[in-house]
């Protein structure tokens, strides 16, 4: 099955994440398709703007994939969250074209830091979101405890990842997290109009404009190294170990500390 569904309208490319069985959960070959798709529209000049959504009406994406990750070691937790980093987090955050994230459901976990990376985040009203990685015994791998920091400060952010608590759209909105929220059945239509009108403007200034705003606002190269370290640390623990296997079997976790 392909994991991502390209479309094109106009000037606009639509990246549907195709795994709703999943509820979108990134996997390896979801990243990699998504990069590859990514890769293929920067070149190419009939595109100007990107939109990127979920499949299905419940989820964006609901995080990493938890079942593949669950044997991993240190290392191979280590490499996970570098691979993400470098094809899809920030290669989007560092995207010459304005990429929307049209946020369609569930974003939690990696799926709210699939939103963070892009340069846009439109709502549905109906969305939930989150970063529970520390009910699994994780901390957000893939650039979320930076770009959440930076959008809507330490304070907020550190609350959200340590309560782990799901928000809504609206809270989303006051908090600074989402662009504007639309009903569920305006979402990709407003999306897809918010990126023609952006594709009317010249494409070599706003591709200036973004690399400048990145560089005011990129997310910190030590902040992304110490969570890559951090996130691979944490598959050392039990904690882990008993986060994953209480989600996979569908029962609360009990964290010892060790
Ligand atoms: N990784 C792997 N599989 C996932 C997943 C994830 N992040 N999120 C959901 N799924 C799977 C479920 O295991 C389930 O698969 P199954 O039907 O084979 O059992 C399917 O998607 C549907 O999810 P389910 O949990 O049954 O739906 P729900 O409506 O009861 O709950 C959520 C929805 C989003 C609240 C719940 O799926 C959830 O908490 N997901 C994980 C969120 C998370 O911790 N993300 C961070 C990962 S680092």
């Amino acid at each position: 099955m392909n994991t991502i569904v390209l479309t094109q309208s106009g000037t606009v490319a639509t990246l549907t994440i195709n795994r709703p069985e999943k509820l979108n959960a990134l996997n390896r070959q979801t990243l990699n398709d998504l990069h590859k798709s990514l890769e293929q529209l920067k070149s190419d000049t009939s595109v100007r703007c990107v939109i990127i959504t979920g499949s299905g009406t419940k989820a964006f994406v609901a995080g990493a994939d938890i079942a593949e990750f669950a044997d991993f070691n240190q290392a191979e937790g280590t490499a996970l969250s570098r691979e993400g980093h470098d094809l899809v987090f920030t290669y989007i955050e560092q995207y010459p074209k304005p990429v929307i994230a049209a946020v369609n459901g569930f974003a939690l976990g990696g799926g709210l830091e699939l939103a963070l990376s892009c340069h846009i985040r439109l709502f549905s009203d109906t969305a939930k979101v989150g970063l529970p990685e520390v009910t699994l015994g994780l901390i957000p791998g893939y650039g979320g405890t930076q770009r959440l920091a930076q959008l809507i400060g330490k304070g907020k952010a550190t609350e959200l990842i340590c309560t782990a608590e799901f928000i809504n759209a609206q809270d989303a909105l006051d908090w600074g997290i989402a662009n504007a929220l639309h009903s569920p059945d305006q979402l990709m239509a407003q999306a897809q109009a918010m990126a023609e009108r952006i594709s009317k403007n010249s494409p070599i200034a706003i591709s200036h404009a973004l690399q400048v705003i990145q560089a005011g606002h990129a997310a910190s190269n030590s902040g992304l190294l110490a969570e890559t370290q951090h996130f691979g640390a944490c598959f050392t623990s039990q904690d882990f170990k008993e986060g994953v296997n209480a989600f996979l079997n569908k029962r609360k976790p009990d964290f010892k500390g060790a």
